[in-house]
């Protein structure tokens, strides 16, 4: 058994001693990236694709900060990525992995490389931002505005997100936009503290009006279909939030053009916000509707809303047209549960978007 124990801590040691002889004696020389067939990166190879683009500021997105946790920085790789890491598998389907699809965070670049970036992740920049305004909405949730410098105006779809950078870190974490594409230069998102959280305890803790900031973006698949005409069923909690405000106000501004259902899950009134904001817009829009479920009412809050776990409310609401999509934001569970529900509603999983987080 000592044996044992004594073969396995010397194996250990050597792993680590072979991994740092790796970092600091082997070099890889000279490599080049190509992007796209035409764009050329000249690097000395030894590090990761996501690290060169960040040097680059190519901004391809990397909510977990190059954890291999995340499964945002996908590329496609043409030729000289080596072999799919266990560590990606995960995130990367069957079909996927054919077309060399790869997390560029985990690929080392140790000799020429080609690779392909979607053209709107390409478009992503960097923007420099001011604190303009925080409030506090929850107890534990906070409306930030910033408003940007350099460049002075963002352009993205309702639904998307930017990365905020931690001031003197190189970590990034992502956000939802929460307000409406035409307010171009100032970017509101709403942040919940995740208890010892790098990104949301800075912000909650230490960010301060006029602090100075950087943000990437804008990223993300989840977004408003404009070009649809189907009827819309709404489905967030917490934070999820933040991306259908943005399609809301979106919406308002083009004058509620189809039938809109929002259902918005919390466990008792104190955990709502932007209540005010919502029946408004439901007063002044027949097509809009807001629907509030708490799971957990207090007697203090003398609710007399919906109640139950928000899918619950989503099954007994909700009547399959054919003709409908859906956007769902929040927590993995709430969205798991919630497409279910839908599916059996009748709605495509094709017509379903959404973000989990
Ligand atoms: C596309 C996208 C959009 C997002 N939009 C928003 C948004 O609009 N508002 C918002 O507040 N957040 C949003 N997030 C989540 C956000 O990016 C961060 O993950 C979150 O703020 C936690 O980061 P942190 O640095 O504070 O915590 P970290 O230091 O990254 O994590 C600390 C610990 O908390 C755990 N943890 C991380 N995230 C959560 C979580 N959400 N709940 C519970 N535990 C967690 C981690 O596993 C870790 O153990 C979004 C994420 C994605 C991928
Ligand atoms: S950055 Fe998160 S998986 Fe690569």
């Amino acid at each position: 058994m000592t044996a044992i124990l004594i073969m396995n801590a010397i194996l250990a040691v050597i792993a680590i001693l072979l991994v740092i002889a790796e970092k600091f004696l082997v070099t890889y020389g000279e490599c080049r990236i190509t992007i796209n067939k035409e764009k050329i990166l000249t690097v000395d190879g030894g590090d990761n694709l996501l690290s060169y683009f960040a040097q680059n500021k190519i901004f391809v997105p990397s909510a977990c900060g190059g954890k291999a946790t995340c499964g945002y920085c996908k590329i496609e790789i043409l030729s000289g990525g080596g072999s799919i890491l266990p560590t990606e598998e995960v995130f990367i389907s069957r079909k996927d992995r054919l077309r060399g699809v790869r997390l560029a965070c985990q690929v080392k670049v140790k000799n020429d490389i080609e690779v392909l970036i979607s053209p709107e992740l390409l478009s992503a920049q960097e923007y420099k931002a001011v604190v303009a305004k925080i409030l506090d909405l929850t107890a534990d949730i906070k409306h930030v505005f910033l408003k940007l410098e350099e460049p002075s105006a963002i352009s993205f779809k309702p639904g998307q997100y930017v990365q905020f950078k931690i001031p003197e870190t190189d970590e990034f974490r992502a956000y939802s936009v929460a307000s409406r594409p035409s307010q171009d230069n100032i970017v509101e998102l709403i942040v919940r503290l995740v208890p010892n959280g790098m990104c949301s305890s800075y912000i909650h803790e230490v960010l301060d009006i006029n602090d100075k900031i950087a943000l990437t973006g804008p990223f993300g698949d989840f977004y408003l279909r404009e070009d649809s005409t189907r009827d819309i069923v709404c489905i967030g909690g917490g934070c999820g939030m933040a991306p259908i405000r943005s399609i809301l106000l979106h919406l308002k501004e083009k004058n509620m053009p189809r039938k809109v259902t929002y259902f918005f899950g919390a466990r008792s009134k104190k955990d709502l916000f932007f209540t005010e904001e919502l029946f408004m817009l439901s007063k002044e829009f027949p097509n809009f509707k807001y629907i509030p479920a708490l799971s957990e009412p207090k007697p203090q809050d003398s609710w007399r809303g919906e109640t139950g776990l928000i899918t619950q409310v989503v099954e007994r609401t909700v009547v399959g047209n054919g003709h409908t999509e859906a956007y769902l934001c929040g927590p993995p569970p709430m969205i798991d549960a919630s497409i279910t529900v839908l599916t059996k509603k009748g709605i495509e999983d094709i017509y379903i978007y959404y973000d989990k987080f």
